[in-house]
């Protein structure tokens, strides 16, 4: 008998669901008998002792199915050690319930915040086996997250509407990608939607290239420009401020996002008619695209075939097109982001796209 927890924690995205049906079915198909105990919220429902028990039925028709069945939250890494409202100790209630339950693993699937406190679970002696989640793809030690593709599919979909009304209207349009603190998706939804310019957080952008590049193009006969813009990017004036400094002149900032700052300065800057389109959450959301599905179904057999073992401690992930089990310490707390040298960069500076540096 096998007593699995099963949690989503953290921004939700595509094909959650098929990840941990991935797990579920690969249990159901072994000999194993298998109880599956489902946190709800993410690490919240772990604290509270907030659970449902799940059969295989409920992971029955969920495959194509967008969001969690059994719901996400973020519950902060930099808080996780101190008491909540009512002084509960949250590391130790979680603690408490994985053994109240006689788990032997618990599966977590989530993104950087949630590998951090799955690591700290495992420190603290729990069996946990995580998988790699978020549109960033921006998680340390696998080539790719789930829910990346169809966020690229979403963010590229945005791009090419704006394309057809950028030509007929001969305006400068900017579409803002999601992706936190890297440019993974910007840079892929840019380069597939055919944009002109692309502004990622890994590559500070000099705002007078970026007038440049959209002069250069007018001058050449093309009367739009599409920018995809990373809602990280950051001008290399910013990248050169401290930490605190940053924040101050955040503090002050009058723009609901950068988009609309780099919108700003190229209008008072060249006198451009510029539109921002920011796609926002519609990224995360929808059916998980065909990829996806794969991959996470994947992913989630692989997670159920070490829980058949019993070796715990791993994120499943992806490496050189395979699958393979990263050690949790050696994901937990690093972020994977684009090098300004890599060859995808190099590839889209020589198709003449822009990166304003
Ligand atoms: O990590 C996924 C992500 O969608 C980021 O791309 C984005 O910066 C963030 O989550 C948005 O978070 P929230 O849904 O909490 O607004």
């Amino acid at each position: 008998m096998k007593r699995i927890g099963l949690l989503t924690s953290g921004g939700d995205c595509q094909a959650l669901n098929a990840a941990m049906r991935g797990v579920v079915k690969c249990l159901a198909n072994s000999k194993e008998d298998v109880e599956i105990y489902g946190f709800l919220e993410g690490y919240k429902g772990l604290i509270y002792g907030n659970f449902r028990m799940l059969t295989g039925r409920d992971f029955s028709g969920i495959l194509t199915k967008g969001g969690t069945i059994l719901g996400s939250s973020r519950t902060p890494f930099k808080t996780i050690k101190d008491p909540d409202e009512n002084g509960l100790d949250k590391v130790d209630a979680m603690k408490q319930n994985f053994y109240k339950l006689r788990l032997d693993c618990l599966v977590v699937l989530g993104g950087n915040g949630t590998h951090k406190t799955a690591n700290l679970l495992r420190e603290e002696g729990l069996n946990v086996i995580t998988l790699p989640k978020t549109i960033d793809n921006d998680l340390w030690g696998t080539d790719m997250t789930f829910g990346f593709q169809s966020a690229v599919d979403i963010a590229t979909d945005a791009i090419d509407c704006i394309h057809t009304t950028a030509a007929s209207h001969g305006r400068v349009f900017i579409v803002e990608v999601m992706g936190h603190k890297v440019g993974w998706l910007t840079l892929n939804a840019g380069m597939a939607g055919g944009a002109d310019i692309i502004l990622i957080p890994e590559i500070p952008y000099d705002i007078k290239k970026v007038v440049n590049k959209i002069e250069e193009r007018n001058r050449n006969g093309s009367s739009f420009t599409i920018l995809a813009v990373a809602e990280g990017a950051i001008s290399k004036e910013d990248a050169k401020l401290s930490k605190k400094e940053y924040k101050e002149k955040m503090k002050n900032y009058k723009y609901p996002s950068v988009s609309y700052e780099i919108a700003d300065q190229i209008q008072k800057m060249a006198g451009y008619e510029v539109r921002v389109t920011v796609p926002g959450h519609t990224q995360r959301g929808g059916s998980p695209c065909p990829y996806d599905r794969v991959f996470a179904s994947r992913l989630g057999a692989e997670a159920g075939e070490l829980i058949l073992k019993g070796e715990y401690g791993f994120m499943v992930g992806y490496k050189n097109r395979e699958v393979v089990k990263v050690p949790l310490e050696e994901v937990a707390g690093k972020l994977k982001m684009v090098a300004p040298d890599a060859s995808i960069v190099k590839e889209a500076k020589m198709l003449g796209i822009s990166f304003g540096n």
